[in-house]
């Protein structure tokens, strides 16, 4: 199973006042409702949404404090489209030039079309709109965000109900997400998308023991490490790329795609701007068993999205914003905050592959054992629904140091010979066995 969960939440500040419904929600050509979807326009919304979460990951750096990012750039790209249809002239510009809309026939319609496809499958998306008893909001504006993107209107009574509200939408993932609500916030915009996915070819985890997890040229660290002697992996190198790109497939027509920059070809913030999935789906080739480790881990990453957004030219989203779609008193946006788990871990439904050690010459190998790029994919609009890098997936272990380790475990007194057992990682160095055949 792996498992994937998101939250996104946009704050609104405001003056107090009354309105007249008068409002104007975001025009969209007429046609567009009469529209027939088919693959072509879900792709063209998938590129735009890879966009957006190329272009935010790219601001997003990692640190030591937060080593590894994720981030789901569907509930984001779902959010900014909910404000868009409340924002005016300038601001509305910008929001939709963010989301990359001009490049995608009738944005919104679309977009609300591939949420209910994709909510079809393996994902959960469930959106709500909290709104302060005595501010007022046009009309229009709530019953487009419930007609496209299923926002439902709800009143802010708590920070305890909100919390509770996050928590039930992630299947418990969730706890605790808000430490409090301003006492000037009137609208708050939230999305939780929830995933759970189980390999189409699982791993045995009888054979998952601890593996070196190379950060860099020098240092490395102990992570659980999945492994499988036969597996059914789809693997390019790409030489342009600078990196090994491999699809693991999950049932329902989605996939883990992992991106790993080869020795001496950069590193994975490098890679962020050069990610093209839909090129990358069209080279990779028929799947062939391979010799796998992936590791497993269970991340969280939790973000205030201002500076991020800001840098991505919506600063003005945070200062003099034009949402007069909304309501009539004056809104800026006061926070998106982004909260995002993924656990990775081995069942699957399938328990066929996987069963075996043993170990043939020449069966190629891929070890997911150095920093990576991931994204989760939906292979109808190649859509990445999550995208994130992993630079350290034990990120509360210390790192070793190469030199003190020479081939041997450097807490075990490691004296047992291994030439069985050819899953054995000799430490000299990052990639030493990523040889492609
Ligand atoms: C990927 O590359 C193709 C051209 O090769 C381009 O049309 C498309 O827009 C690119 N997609 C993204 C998300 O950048
Ligand atoms: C902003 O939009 C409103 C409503 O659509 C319009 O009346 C107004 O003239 C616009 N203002 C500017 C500066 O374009
Ligand atoms: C979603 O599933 C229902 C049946 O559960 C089906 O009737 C509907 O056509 C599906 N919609 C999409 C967009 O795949
Ligand atoms: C996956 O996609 C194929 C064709 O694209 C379709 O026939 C099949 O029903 C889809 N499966 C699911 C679970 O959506
Ligand atoms: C990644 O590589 C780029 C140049 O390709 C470099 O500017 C950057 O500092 C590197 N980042 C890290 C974290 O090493
Ligand atoms: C195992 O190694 C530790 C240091 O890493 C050492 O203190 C201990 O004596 C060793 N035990 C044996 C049985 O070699």
């Amino acid at each position: 199973m792996v498992l994937y969960l998101a939250v996104l939440l946009l704050l609104c500040l405001c003056r107090q006042g009354l309105t007249d419904d008068t409002g104007v929600v975001a025009p969209e050509d007429h046609s567009c409702g009469e529209q027939v979807f088919r693959q072509e326009a879900w792709r063209s919304v998938g590129g735009a949404i890879e966009k957006l979460g190329r272009q935010l990951l790219e601001s997003l750096q990692a640190g030591p404090e937060q080593p590894n990012v994720i981030i789901s750039p569907l509930s984001v790209a779902l959010a900014l489209a909910q404000l868009s249809l409340g924002a005016h002239n300038e601001t509305q510009k910008l929001l939709l030039s963010s989301l990359h809309a001009h490049t995608v026939p009738c944005y919104h319609h679309t977009l609300g079309s591939l949420l209910q496809h994709l909510t079809n499958t393996s994902l959960q998306v469930a959106t709500r709109m909290y709104l302060r008893p005595e501010f007022e909001v046009y009309q229009s504006f709530i019953a487009e965000s419930l007609r496209r993107y299923r926002s439902e209107p709800a009143p802010l009574i708590s920070v305890e109900e909100v919390n509770r509200w996050v928590e039930k939408a992630t299947k418990g993932h969730m706890t605790n997400f808000l430490p409090s609500i301003p006492h000037d916030m009137v609208l708050m915009l939230i999305n939780a998308v929830h995933f759970k996915g189980e390999w189409e070819a699982r791993f045995d985890p009888q054979l998952t023991q601890k593996g070196e997890f190379y950060l860099d040229n020098n240092n490395f660290v102990h992570v659980d490490m999945m492994r499988s002697a036969k597996y059914p992996l789809s693997l390019l190198e790409d030489g342009e790329l600078g990196a090994q790109v491999a699809r693991f497939p999950f049932k329902g027509n989605t996939s883990f795609l992992v991106v790993m920059p080869l020795p001496g070809r950069g590193n994975v913030s490098s890679l962020v701007a050069k990610l093209n999935i839909s090129d990358l789906y069209r080279r990779l080739p028929q799947e062939s068993t391979m010799q796998v480790q992936l590791p497993k881990f269970t991340l969280q990453y939790r973000q205030e999205l201002q500076e991020a957004l800001s840098s991505m030219g919506l600063g003005s989203l945070f200062s003099g914003p034009d949402l007069s779609g909304i309501s009539a008193v004056p809104l800026q946006v006061s926070s998106v905050r982004h909260a995002c788990g993924v656990e990775l871990s081995e069942e699957g439904a399938d328990a066929s592959a996987a069963t075996s050690v043993t170990i043939m010459r020449s069966v190629p190998i891929f070890f997911v054992n150095s920093p990576f790029l991931f994204a989760l994919v939906d292979h109808t609009s190649l859509a990445p629904l999550f995208l994130g890098t992993v630079t350290n997936p034990a990120p509360d272990t210390s790192p070793m140091h190469i030199d003190s380790q020479l081939g041997d475990d450097p807490h075990g007194n490691n004296t047992q010979s291994d030439s069985t057992n050819s899953n054995n990682v000799q430490s000299d160095g990052p990639h030493s066995s990523n040889n492609v055949l």
